[in-house]
């Protein structure tokens, strides 16, 4: 198949494009810089170099192309209202030009947008909805194209992670080295769901190859990793104490990362799993803090 992969050059995008090369795919990947251009042709890949913003790229692109991933995103959370609203507009364009055809569309999401109903999100709740979930824009605009008849679906993303990148637990590492100790709120129990990255990109190629219109599937290996045990292990790896603090005390440590702090975010793959045939094998998340690097947070 000819993939057109947007977020080529990003984390996801970086695992993706050897997991698609190694399965037979051809891939033409959207990089904004000539560096990360040459890097993808190393890598195997056809750079295409321009703005994912830019609609005339996109639609030039897509009519090339057999099936399309779109990984790429903004993550100025300043400014996620604005990117989420142009991450529907791209979504638009790219569903508009593959509307009339088979060709599949994947986006990409997290498992903290699902409006969980159960002890687990699980792939049939829907997305949050409103103004206090900009991100959300982007499951509404897949759902928005697949009842135009495009073959769209969503790929949820719980914490994705290799030893040099696990997203929001990077600003936990940050802060941990700031403040000089390890701090979880209340008794930790909160958890995060989590899949290993290489686990992640084999699911977005099985949604590419055989997934349905419509459908959201969930990249989760582990169901919900408690913060209490992700503190222990990054102080174990710095050296530095770990300790609770209580809610009264998070906005002071963990500043405008407060709320997620305190969230309970698990979820579910049980559905995704069925449907795909896919079986995470990965490393887990505590064993990929316990191999950071010894530059990590610097
Ligand atoms: N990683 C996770 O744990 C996680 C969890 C949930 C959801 N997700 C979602 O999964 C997707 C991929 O995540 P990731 O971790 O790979 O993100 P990432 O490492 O931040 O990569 C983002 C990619 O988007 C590209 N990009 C951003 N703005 C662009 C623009 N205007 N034009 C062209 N390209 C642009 C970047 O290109 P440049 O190299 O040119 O900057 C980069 O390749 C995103 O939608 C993300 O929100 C990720």
């Amino acid at each position: 198949m000819r993939v057109f992969l947007t977020g080529a050059t990003g984390f996801i995008g970086s695992y993706l494009v050897p997991e698609l090369l190694q399965a037979g795919h051809h891939v033409v990947g959207l990089t904004r810089s000539a560096a990360s251009a040459e890097a993808l042709t190393r890598a195997g890949a056809v750079p295409l170099q321009g703005d994912v913003n830019d609609a005339d790229v996109l639609r030039e692109a897509v009519a090339a192309a057999d099936g399309v991933i779109h990984a790429a995103f903004n993550h100025d959370f300043a400014a996620l209202a604005q990117h989420s609203a142009a991450d529907r507009q791209v979504i638009e364009t790219l569903g508009a030009a593959l509307a009339g055809t088979d060709r599949p569309l994947i986006v990409s999401s997290g498992t903290g947008l699902a409006d969980r109903r159960g002890p687990l999100a699980c792939e049939t709740d829907p997305p949050f909805s409103g103004a206090a979930y900009p991100r959300a824009a982007t499951e509404d605009a897949a759902a928005a194209v697949c009842a135009r008849g495009v073959r769209a679906m969503v790929l949820r993303l719980a914490q994705v992670h290799d030893t040099r990148h696990q997203g929001r637990i990077a600003l936990h590492i940050q802060l941990a080295r700031q403040h000089g100790h390890v701090a979880y709120v209340g008794a930790g129990e909160n958890r995060l769901a989590a899949v290993h990255v290489t686990d992640a990109v084999r699911l977005y190629r099985l949604a590419l190859e055989h997934g349905e219109a419509g459908r959201r599937y969930h990249a989760v290996a582990e169901d919900g990793v408690p913060l209490h045990a992700i503190a222990e292990v990054i102080g174990a790896r710095l050296r530095l104490p770990v300790g609770s603090i209580s809610p009264d005390a998070a906005a002071g440590y963990f500043g405008g990362l407060a709320g997620l702090a305190q969230m309970d975010l698990p979820a579910s793959s049980a559905l995704t799993r069925q449907r795909l045939d896919w079986t995470p094998t990965g490393p887990d998340l505590l064993s990929d803090l316990r191999a950071l690097p010894d530059d990590v947070g610097h």
